[in-house]
């Protein structure tokens, strides 16, 4: 068998799973941005979980590439693996979102003020606070 018909024969069970009826498999929810809040983006007031959910969401959402790494990093920590969500948290501080978030961790890049602004971020750093105090 040559290298071509190798290649068919192992992709050949790829199109059978793609082929599902109903056509095309809806994209898992950290492949899909939620649209940005209404609102004036430079003002306080708008609601923090939408903010979160379409500035934080494409990798912090169940299966995003900060939910991953972050589970990993609960699990190992001997935490439960659902602290691995952030908006599931209780231990993070307002001033520790904002760090990260402006100044990178790790994997995670550094947020500028035209990804979130100034507003959009205090916002979304009380609202993954606030739940530490419940
Ligand atoms: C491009 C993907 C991406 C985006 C967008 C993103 N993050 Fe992250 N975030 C990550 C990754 C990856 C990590 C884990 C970094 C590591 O430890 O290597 C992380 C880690 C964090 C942590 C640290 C948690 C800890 O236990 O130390 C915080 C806090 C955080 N992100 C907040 C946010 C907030 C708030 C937003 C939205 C404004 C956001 N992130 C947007 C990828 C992202």
């Amino acid at each position: 068998m040559n290298r071509f018909l190798l290649a068919v024969a192992l992709l050949a069970p790829v199109p059978a799973i793609a082929a599902a009826p109903g056509g095309v498999p809806e994209l898992p929810p950290y492949q899909v941005r939620t649209a940005q809040p209404a609102g004036d983006r430079l003002q306080p007031g708008r609601d923090p979980k939408a903010v979160f959910e379409h500035s934080c969401g494409y990798c912090h959402f169940p299966g995003g590439m900060g939910t991953n790494l972050l589970t990993k990093q609960m699990m190992m920590m001997k935490r439960p693996p659902s602290d691995g969500i952030l908006s599931n948290r209780r231990d993070l501080s307002a001033d520790y979102v904002k760090a990260v978030v402006r100044n990178g961790k790790g994997a995670m890049p550094a947020q500028t003020r035209v990804d979130l602004t100034d507003a959009e971020l205090n916002a979304v750093a009380a609202y993954l606070a606030q739940k530490g105090k419940k």
